[in-house]
């Protein structure tokens, strides 16, 4: 069965950039961030990597555009990247390349381009790919750490060694349990660990999550060890917990919104069906309704 496109809607800002583009605008006008995410992935042919290579350069472009357009600040806008889209599969050198000249065009245009992680297979790869360009666009570029996997306890700690911007999340893959903790007690209990060790020695952390307990957790934290609220940002999934996300920027904190787009929408709405039973509930109600 194909699943049209209706359905994830809900999660995906429209299969075009120019879709794409209004739905920032409501997120920005009231102090969101937005990074934007060019759905895409596990691709194996190196023609189809390099020109989504080149589709992501001229996003840059767009988006810097955009931005300068409203008048809104540099760090408002970013963009969020899956280096299995641009040849990490196939050609570990042709990704680097790439990458790095889409991180020339990022830091010409001031635009942070977050490198989105992937299953447990391409982790090291995508760690040794930051860590290789870094050097050269230390204010534009910086990895996602996921608190599920066993190996982020060390990544942390090199992560702070580095002083990178570090997006945390819990993981969204399947993973072997000797890769990564099964249970959400434990994935808790090591994201609050990660997120106190980035707060305080590593440089403007993005705690991306949806979870209350965390979200409090944070706060508490950030209290406790006197970090300012511009320190850091809290960051969501577009389509998920809007008022939450205006609640936090009531409160004073930084919010970033995560909007997918584009047409290979089916694995990243798959996830998000498999997160939550609320999700998947929604989209068998609008099947139903026709
Ligand atoms: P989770 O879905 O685990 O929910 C836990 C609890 O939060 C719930 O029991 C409930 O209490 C509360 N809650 C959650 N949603 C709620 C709602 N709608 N209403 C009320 N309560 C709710 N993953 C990855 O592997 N690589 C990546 O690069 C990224 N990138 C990324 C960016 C951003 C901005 C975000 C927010 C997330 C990611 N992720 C990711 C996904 C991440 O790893 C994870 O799978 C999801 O965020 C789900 O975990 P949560 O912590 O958000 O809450």
């Amino acid at each position: 069965m194909t699943l049209p496109f209706a359905l994830a809607r809900r999660f995906v800002a429209g299969q075009t950039l120019s879709e794409a583009l209004p739905a920032l605008d409501p997120l920005l006008d009231d102090g969101r961030f937005v990074t934007l995410d060019l759905l895409g992935e596990d691709v194996t042919d190196r023609g189809r990597a390099a020109a989504f290579a080149g589709v992501y350069t001229d996003l840059v472009g767009r988006l810097a555009d955009y931005r300068d357009a409203r008048g809104a600040a540099p760090e408002a806008v970013g963009i969020s990247i899956k280096l299995s889209m641009i040849g990490q599969v196939v050609d570990r050198d042709l990704c680097e390349a790439s990458l790095r000249s889409l991180l020339a065009q990022a830091k010409e245009a001031d635009v942070f381009v977050r490198l989105d992680m992937e299953g447990s297979a391409l982790t090291q790869s995508t760690l040794d790919v930051f860590e290789a360009v870094y050097p050269d666009f230390p204010d534009h570029v910086g990895p996602v750490l996921q608190a599920y996997l066993h190996r982020t306890d060390a990544d942390v700690a090199r992560m702070c060694a580095l002083n990178a911007r570090v997006r945390l999340c819990k993981g969204a893959y399947k993973e072997p349990p000797s890769l990564a903790y099964p249970d959400m007690p434990t994935i808790r209990w090591h994201y609050r660990r990660y997120a106190d060790r980035l707060l305080t020695d590593a440089r403007y952390p993005g705690i991306a999550t949806h979870d209350d307990e965390l979200i409090e957790s944070v706060k508490q934290l950030v209290e406790e060890r006197g970090v300012s609220r511009d320190a850091f940002e809290f960051q969501m999934l577009y389509g998920l917990r809007p008022e939450t996300q205006r609640q936090l920027i009531n409160d004073g904190y930084r919010m970033r919104v995560y909007v997918p787009y584009g047409t290979e929408w089916l694995p990243y709405f798959s996830r998000r069906l498999r997160e939550r039973k609320e999700n998947a509930f929604f989209v068998l109600k609008a099947l139903v309704r026709g």
